[in-house]
Order: C-alpha cells, then sequence, then structure tokens
C-alpha cells in the first residue's frame, strides 16, 4: 500500500516578510502541485527519489547531518516512524510541478504534502495536524519561518495568515493574476536574515513600515470583500514600494513590476524577494495587455487553488 498526497504552491498577494515579525499576510493557492508517494519497506534506511536527486539514510541520522535539501521530509519520516513504533524503513517518492527557489512555496509544499503522505502511512491526520507536522519539518531548514507558506499550501484559497492561526477569505474573485518569472534563483532564510539586519540597524524606519503595512493589509481586506480589482492592485503596487524600502527587491524585479504599471491593475514581488517571481493583478480587460508587456519572461495565468492538501491510500 502506497500513501500519496499533493499540496499546491501559493503566492504571497501582500505582507510577506512583515509576517515574520508579527504582521498578517494574505496567500493564494495556485493550481501547480507537487506530489508526495511513500510506502513502508522492510528496511533500516529512509530513501527519497526526487527531481532534485536521491538519498538513502539510516532512520537514526542525525538530522542535522542530512543535506538541507532532503533535511525537512527525512525529519518528517523519522518522527512518524518513531511516533508509531515502526521497525521498517520508508521509501518516498517527490515529484513537483513548482518551480524550486522562485518564491511559489515549493519547500513549503513539499514538507505539506510529504507530511500528508507520511502520516497517511499510519494514520489519519486533519489538515491543522498535517500543517503542524510540516512546519516542524520546514524549520528544520529555515528556523524563521513565519508558516505562512505552509498554512497557504495545507489549506489552499485565499488566505489571511497571522501566527495565531489560519482564516479561510471565502473569496470569489473578480480578478486573475500574471505570475512573471525572473529565473533569479534565491533563498529564503537569506533573504529573511538580510531584512532582519535592517530591522536591527534602522528599527524606526522599519517600525514605521510594519505600521504602514499593516493598515494597507486592513483597507486590502475591505477591498477584497468588496471584489475591487483596481484598489487591489494599486494596493499591491504599494506593497512594492514597502517591499523596496527593506531591500528585498532588485533592479530585475523593478523593471518587471515597472513594465505593467500602467497596463495592470498593480504588480509586485512575491514570496521573499531577491529574485523569483512577480504577480500581476488583472482581468478579462488587461489580461493580453500585460502579458504582452512581460513577454520576455516566462509567465502564466494561474488559477486559485480552493483544495489544499489531499491524500489517499493506493494499492
Ligand atoms: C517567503 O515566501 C515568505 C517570507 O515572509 C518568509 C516567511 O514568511 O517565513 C519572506
Amino acid at each position: 500500500m502506497k500513501s500519496v498526497a499533493s499540496a499546491p504552491a501559493k503566492v504571497i498577494l501582500f505582507g510577506e516578510h512583515f509576517i515574520v515579525y508579527g504582521g498578517k499576510a494574505i496567500l493564494c493557492a495556485i493550481d501547480k502541485r507537487i506530489t508526495v508517494e511513500s510506502e513502508i519497506v522492510n528496511s533500516d534506511t529512509i530513501q527519497i527519489d526526487s527531481d532534485l536527486g536521491s538519498i538513502t539514510v539510516s532512520k537514526s541520522e542525525p538530522v542535522d547531518k542530512v543535506d538541507a535539501k532532503f533535511r525537512s521530509v527525512i525529519f518528517i519520516a523519522q518522527k512518524m516512524l518513531k511516533q508509531f513504533n515502526s521497525k521498517s524503513g520508508l521509501k518516498i517518492s517527490i515529484r513537483s510541478e513548482i518551480p524550486a527557489g522562485v518564491g511559489l512555496g515549493s519547500s513549503s509544499a513539499c514538507c505539506v504534502a510529504s507530511a500528508g503522505s507520511i502520516a497517511g502511512l499510519f494514520t489519519r491526520y486533519s489538515k491543522q495536524e498535517i500543517l503542524n507536522l510540516a512546519l516542524e519539518g520546514e524549520r528544520t531548514v529555515f528556523e524563521r519561518a513565519s508558516g505562512a507558506d505552509t498554512a497557504s499550501c495545507t489549506f489552499g484559497g485565499i488566505v489571511e495568515y497571522t501566527k495565531q492561526g489560519t482564516k479561510n477569505l471565502d473569496l470569489s474573485p473578480k480578478f486573475q493574476l500574471i505570475i512573471a518569472n525572473s529565473k533569479i534563483v534565491h533563498s529564503t532564510s537569506d533573504v529573511v536574515a538580510r531584512v532582519k539586519q535592517f530591522k536591527e540597524s534602522k528599527s524606526d524606519e522599519f517600525a514605521i513600515l510594519c505600521d504602514n503595512e499593516s493598515a494597507l493589509i486592513e483597507e486590502v481586506l475591505d477591498a477584497l470583500e468588496k471584489n475591487n480589482s483596481k484598489e487591489i492592485g494599486e494596493k499591491m503596487t504599494v506593497n512594492q514600494a514597502h517591499l523596496q524600502k527593506i531591500g528585498v527587491s532588485n533592479k530585475t524585479l523593478d523593471l518587471m513590476v515597472q513594465s505593467v504599471k500602467d497596463v495592470s491593475y498593480g504588480a509586485k514581488l512575491t514570496g521573499a524577494g531577491d529574485g523569483g517571481c512577480i504577480i500581476a493583478l488583472v482581468d478579462e480587460s488587461n489580461l493580453k495587455g500585460t502579458l504582452n508587456a512581460l513577454s520576455e519572461h516566462e509567465c502564466f495565468v494561474t488559477k486559485i487553488d480552493t483544495v489544499g492538501v489531499e491524500q489517499k491510500l493506493v494499492n
């Protein structure tokens, strides 16, 4: 018997980085998935085969000695084997449609799908339990992770996230999102560490930006409720300015955002920044024009994933 789980990618509509310091963020799960298949095997090892490579480690391997790209999954596997007193090993296969390292939540989705798949071999976890396990795994690599990405990949839809919990916004938006990839790969933990330095060296400026971002998000929640795409887009452009001020945008991202300024409703980088993707908010009236403006870049129109993590057992 195999346990199969999949989880969607995500974009951060508003609030990245500020969420690490107790703000609110608004995220949207999107229609690209990572799928994890796991099975119990008669061995003393945990084997992972993935698009990023393969690894076989002993069940008792100290997790901090494991290659960072497999560490979270090994942690989740070891934790489940121990919790359910299993004498067996595990074989895990990971397949992804989500480009890695470009702000679309590939590592969070991997942790969520792994938690759902591996736990599913032993028990039936609720989405909240999957999220808790996935976040524990994610934090073995990225200690300061706010949990926002993991929550979005777990619950799907458009969510409002604070460190206290996740609220599904239950919206049927009129807008569509275009994602354009700068193809510059970033390290989320490095960018988050840089923002920490900014906060420490310019604490007053950072505090004002946090307040401005919080106020912006309250206005966005209102605009989302009213389904006012023009206003939501304008606020994205304001959010981009906040992100520029904390130093997580760069010339490429600025130019990409600038190139759709007059044609979309608004645009911003999404995720950690320093590369990765931008999102542009559009509807049918300006979709084509925005795609044309971004034609130099790999871009796609995304659909909202309303399902979040999915699990099943197969023979
Ligand atoms: C990364 O996708 C989002 C950040 O806010 C980090 C986090 O929330 O853990 C930059």
